[in-house]
């Protein structure tokens, strides 16, 4: 049973999710926590992560572990992305059940959904059509995980690995850096450089109609924490993971001018793409369970806000 007592392994805590979760369980008293730097121990070498795996005689893994970035690092190096998340998830996958994890939680992704699907989309529309083009690489690995976990549950007859599928997750320690980072943190650094320099008009990618669902770091971590603690009572399917509320690029725009004091003219580039139109995920299959997001969006952005300030530089 996940107690304060479990030994528990968050693969890639230094990451956005991954630190978050590392706050969140050590504020709830969860007093046997393991880490391991990407240095200390690579997961893509499988030798090294058996021998961590044999030696630590881990029960609960939270894999926030993998290779994640925004659209221009997806479409130009797609077989990275593809290759990276692959290895270190069949690695953990093979080490944890091998020695016998209780739970592991694996975290898919929005884009694992069809570019153009109906919406709020459901676990039940999930692998029902064509994926957007500039994640594919990326999509194809978390969608490898994902049956991953159904294969391992049924092949071993086990309830071990739990596939979550969260939408657009943003918080503290996330990355900031242009090419890498996903609309929430390039807007967000976009937005303040823009402020710091005194700019009368800032320029956004696309026609700003987009909607996305974005979920604080923290609200991730904690129904990851509720997922372990009910792992007997899952399905061996996936669960989406969002708010339940999406806003376009434009509205999220005008509330990151806001919160930065970005008081000029907000310009749109249509001749850039728009990517899928909207991605909002139905997570009423987990609230059913009895589990709900706590943060506010104005909470969570001011929070981040903060927190990229003090990193910035
Ligand atoms: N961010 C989102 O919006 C989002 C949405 C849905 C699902 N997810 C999934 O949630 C998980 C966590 O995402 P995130 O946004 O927290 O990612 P992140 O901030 O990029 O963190 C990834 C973590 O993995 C570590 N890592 C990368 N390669 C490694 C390797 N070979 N061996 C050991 N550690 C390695 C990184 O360490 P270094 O930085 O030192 O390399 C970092 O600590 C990923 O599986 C992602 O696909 C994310």
């Amino acid at each position: 049973m996940f107690n304060a007592d479990s030994k528990i392994y968050i693969a890639g805590h230094t990451g956005l999710l991954g630190s978050a979760l590392l706050s969140v369980l050590e504020s709830k008293g969860y007093k046997n926590l393991l880490t391991r730097t990407h240095a200390e121990l690579d997961l893509t070498d499988k030798v090294q992560t058996e021998a961590f795996f044999k030696a630590k005689k881990l029960e609960y893994v939270f894999l926030c572990a993998g290779k994640v970035g925004g659209i221009i690092s997806n479409k130009t190096r797609p077989a990275d992305f593809l290759h990276q998340n692959l290895v270190i998830q069949d690695n953990v996958f093979e080490a944890a059940n091998a020695y016998e994890v209780n739970n592991l939680i694996f975290y898919g992704s929005s884009c694992t959904y069809p570019k153009l699907c109906e919406q709020p989309m459901s676990e039940k529309q999930w692998l029902t059509g064509a994926l957007e083009e500039t994640s594919m690489g990326y999509a194809a690995a978390k969608i490898a995980g994902i049956i991953a976990c159904r294969a391992y549950n049924t092949q071993y007859n086990k309830n071990c690995f739990i596939g979550v599928i969260p939408n657009s997750i943003y918080g503290e320690n996330d990355n900031f850096d242009l090419e890498n980072s996903h609309v929430f943190s390039a807007l967000i650094r976009r937005f303040h450089e823009a402020q710091k320099a005194g700019n009368s008009e800032i320029t956004l990618w696309g026609t700003g109609q987009p909607r996305r669902e974005f979920i604080f770091s923290k609200d991730v971590a904690d129904a990851s924490i509720f997922l372990m603690l009910n792992a007997e009572k899952l399905e061996n399917k996936p669960y989406n993971l969002g708010t339940g509320v999406d806003y376009s690029i434009k509205e999220l725009a005008k509330k990151i001018a806001n919160v930065t004091h970005f008081k000029g003219e907000i310009k749109w580039d249509t001749s850039k793409p728009d990517g899928t139109p909207q991605k909002l995920l139905d997570s009423s299959k987990l609230l059913a369970l009895g589990w709900k997001p706590s943060v506010k969006f104005e909470d969570g952005l001011k929070a981040t806000y903060h927190w990229f300030k003090q990193h910035y530089d």
